[in-house]
C-alpha cells in the first residue's frame, strides 16, 4: 500500500459497524491500518463482527449504544477519546434507519425517530469528535447519506429529509472545521443489498426494476462502499471538503429508463 492511503497508527469510529455497509467500512479502514471502534445497539452481532475482523488480524474495539440516546452518543466519543489518550482521527457516521410511510399515514413518532437517528445523533458525534480533533489539527469525518440526500422519492419523507439535512450539516461543518484541519464529507450510497432494504426487496420485481434504472445494471455490493470510504478518510482525499460523493452505479448522475418505457 502506498503511504497516501495508509491509516497506520490512526484511531477511527464507525457507527452501525455490526453489519451491512458499516461493517465493510470498518473492515476497509482496519485493512488500511487504523484501529477501529465499531458501534451499534445489538451487542451479540457487534461482538461477532468484531471477532471476524480480529480473526483477520485487525485491531478493533466495540462500544454498544443507541443513537437515539443523546447522552450515550456524547459519552461514547468522550470515553473513546479518553481511552485513546485524546486521539481520534476518523469518524464515520454510517448508522441510519429508514421508514416507509405514505405522508397521509405518517406519524410524528416516525419523524422524530428517523431525524433523531439520522441527523441529531451524527450532529452530536461530529461535535464531540471535533472537540478531540481540533486541538490536534487533523480529522476526517464522513457522513453516510444516500442517493436520497440528492433527489427525492415517494413514501419516505422523513428519510429523505434526514439525508438532505445531513448533507447540509456536512457542508456547514466543512465550512467551519476546514481551518482546523478537519475535513467533512458525505458518501451517498445508492441501492446496496443490505438489511435496511428488506422491506422493498420483498416487493415482487423490485430488485430487477431498480437495476434497470442503473447504468451498471445491478445493485451495489456492500464491499464497494468500504473502499470508497477508506479513501475518503485517508490523507489522499486531503483537498476534498464539503463534498457529497454518490456511489450508486450512476443512478443519480444519469437518466436511464427501462428499455420498454424509453
Ligand atoms: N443499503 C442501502 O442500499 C443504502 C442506500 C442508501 C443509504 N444507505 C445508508 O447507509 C447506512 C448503512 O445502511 P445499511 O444498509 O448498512 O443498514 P443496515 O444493514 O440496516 O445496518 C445498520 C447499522 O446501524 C446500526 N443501527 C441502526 N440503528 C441504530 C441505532 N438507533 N443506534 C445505534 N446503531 C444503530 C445497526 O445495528 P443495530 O441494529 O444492532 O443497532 C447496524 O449496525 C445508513 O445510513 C443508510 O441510510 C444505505
Amino acid at each position: 500500500m502506498t503511504k497516501r492511503f495508509s491509516l497506520e497508527g490512526q484511531v477511527a469510529v464507525v457507527t452501525g459497524a455490526s453489519r451491512g455497509l458499516g461493517f465493510e467500512m470498518a473492515k476497509a479502514i482496519a485493512e488500511s491500518g487504523a484501529k477501529v471502534w465499531m458501534t451499534a445497539r445489538g451487542v451479540d452481532q457487534l461482538e461477532d463482527s468484531a471477532a471476524r475482523l480480529r480473526a483477520e488480524g485487525h485491531e478493533v474495539a466495540t462500544r454498544a449504544f443507541d443513537l437515539a440516546d443523546g447522552a450515550a452518543c456524547v459519552a461514547a466519543i468522550r470515553d473513546i477519546g479518553a481511552a485513546e489518550g485524546g486521539r481520534l482521527d476518523i469518524l464515520v457516521n454510517n448508522a441510519g434507519i429508514n421508514a416507509w410511510e405514505p405522508l397521509a399515514q405518517a406519524t410524528t413518532a416516525t419523524w422524530d425517530r428517523v431525524i433523531g437517528t439520522n441527523v441529531r445523533a451524527p450532529y452530536l458525534l461530529c461535535r464531540e469528535a471535533a472537540r478531540l480533533m481540533a486541538p490536534r489539527g487533523y480529522g476526517r469525518i464522513v457522513n453516510i447519506g444516500s442517493a436520497l440526500a440528492v433527489v427525492g422519492r415517494e413514501n419516505v419523507t422523513a428519510y429523505v429529509s434526514s439525508k438532505h439535512g445531513l448533507a447540509g450539516m456536512t457542508r456547514a461543518m466543512a465550512a467551519e472545521m476546514g481551518s482546523k484541519g478537519i475535513t467533512v464529507n458525505m458518501m451517498a450510497p445508492g441501492y446496496f443489498l443490505t438489511e435496511i432494504n428488506t422491506t422493498i426487496l420483498a416487493r415482487p420485481g423490485y430488485e430487477k426494476g431498480v437495476s434497470s434504472r442503473i447504468p451498471l445494471g445491478r445493485w451495489g455490493d456492500p464491499e464497494e462502499a468500504g473502499g470508497v470510504v477508506a479513501f475518503m478518510v485517508s490523507k489522499a482525499s486531503g483537498y476534498m471538503n464539503g463534498h457529497v460523493l454518490t456511489v450508486d452505479g450512476g443512478l443519480t448522475e444519469t437518466f436511464v429508463l427501462p428499455v420498454d418505457a424509453a
